[in-house]
């Protein structure tokens, strides 16, 4: 089956190279993998809990869809959109956070952090805390269950949200999913091996440091000044240097081939000098971000194609987004009135076109079960049981337990299985029972 793959960007801020290197590059290279169907997002909702700068908020939402896009996105492999354009999301927040308690969001990391600095500065626990701060993670929660995603790459710092939302998935599967996987329950995707990018001054690279290399801001000129400025140590033309350890290098091993790495290690020990490394780090660099800058520099001159651009995310997302939160609507019982005697009638429609289960004995004694689809397609046929109560049982289990039970079912060998139809044809079955 194919795996809904999501993350979501806040956008407060420019981005810099370690944005780059950490998050966007890896990013649009999975997004390129076959069977991943992945979701990419401005959290323009989640960047107004950290600025109320209206201008700051509308340029930065810009910027950063036009990296993406300048970066390599491919929009029709993926679906790229606006948080703020899908009003799904903020509806099933609500829902959400009807079902989330206070406890727990008494424990959520943001906020935490925001009354332990409190504490600390002996002012009143809560001073300054929103209730957007406070329920951030609800909002993330709604991100990620109104598509269903299954994974979602993420730093260390946000496992705890992926947690919560797992949790309240459960918890509204529990309460309205009527025994049915309601929401898919979302796994965190914790890059480890993605390259942690150090700033000028050796730490992490990050804006609160102020040691960043910005990715197009200032065009190649401030690309290199920003280089200029990586401290090394004071080595001179000619001595030998100790390679690892460098910031420099680093940074310089992020965009090389293995064998420019080794190059590069090997002139270092032979005395280039920082200079000129820093030169050949430039040029590097340069060669793969100026193409980008340059596609980046013509989105911004163009924010129609870019609006355009996010517009159809938006459709193709709310495609998915509008049916599910009519479900969950369903499900809690928020219901037309008069959707009753329709759906009694919409179901009898229904359950003519619905697979069927057959059970039948053969010539040989034995006891089978088969599946057909609708259209009368045969989709699943058991081996021959000595009794019918076990063909019975499998077939009790298979509607109970859906796909999962498939991979233990002992099955007729010249059956090939097309186990995405199997699994829609117990879905629909599934459905059809809750109603
Ligand atoms: N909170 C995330 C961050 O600050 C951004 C985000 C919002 C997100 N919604 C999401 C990430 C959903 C993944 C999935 O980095």
């Amino acid at each position: 089956m194919t795996q809904r793959v999501l993350t979501g960007i806040t956008t407060t801020g420019t981005l810099h190279l370690g944005n780059f290197v950490g998050a966007i590059r890896p990013a649009i290279a999975a997004s390129r993998e076959d069977g991943v169907e992945s979701f990419f997002f401005m959290a323009d909702y989640h960047a107004l809990i950290k600025c109320d700068d209206p201008a700051r908020i509308a340029r930065s939402r810009l910027e950063i869809a036009a990296t993406w896009l300048a970066a390599g996105l491919d929009t029709s492999r993926v679906t790229f959109y606006r948080q703020s354009d899908i009003p799904e999301i903020p509806e099933l927040t609500w829902l959400l956070t009807c079902l989330t308690s206070k406890g727990q969001m008494n424990r959520a990391h943001a906020y935490k952090a925001a009354t332990d600095a409190n504490a600390a500065a002996g002012e009143d626990l809560d001073a300054g805390v929103t209730m957007g701060l406070y329920s951030y993670p609800i909002l993330m929660a709604a991100d990620i269950l109104i598509f269903n995603a299954h994974r979602v790459p993420v730093g260390r710092d946000q496992v705890q949200h992926i947690e919560m939302a797992r949790d309240v998935a459960q918890r509204f599967n529990h309460q309205f999913g009527g025994g049915t996987e309601f929401f898919v329950l979302p796994e965190a995707n914790i890059e480890e091996d993605v390259a942690q990018l150090p700033g000028l001054d050796g730490r992490k690279m990050s804006k609160s440091y102020d040691n960043s290399i910005p990715l197009f801001e200032g065009g190649a000129k401030a690309l290199k000044e920003a280089i200029a400025r990586i401290v090394t140590d004071s080595k001179l033309p000619g001595e030998p240097k100790e390679p690892e350890g460098q910031a420099l290098v680093t940074i310089y091993d992020a965009f090389a081939s293995a064998e420019q790495r080794s190059e590069f290690r090997a002139a270092l020990r032979a005395g280039l000098a920082w200079g000129e490394a820093k030169q050949q780090l430039f040029d590097l660099i340069e060669g793969q971000i100026g193409p980008m800058r340059a596609r980046y520099a013509e989105l911004m001159a163009h924010p129609e194609r870019i609006e355009a651009i996010l517009q159809e995310g938006a459709a193709k997302a709310r495609k998915l987004a509008g049916p599910l939160l009519a479900r969950a609507r369903e499900a809690v019982g928020l219901r037309s009135f008069i959707a009753a005697p329709q759906v009694a009638a919409k179901a009898k429609v229904a359950k003519a076109a619905l697979p069927v289960f057959k059970q039948y004995r053969e010539a040989d004694g034995q006891f089978y079960f088969k599946l057909n689809a609708a259209d009368g397609t045969l989709l699943l046929q058991s081996q021959g049981f000595a009794e019918g109560r076990a063909a019975g049982q499998w077939v009790a289990r298979l509607k109970r337990e859906g796909t999962s039970a498939l991979a233990e079912l002992p099955l007729s060998a010249e059956l090939k299985l097309d186990a995405d139809a199997v699994g829609a044809a117990l879905a629909a079955l599934q459905a059809a029972e809750a109603e």
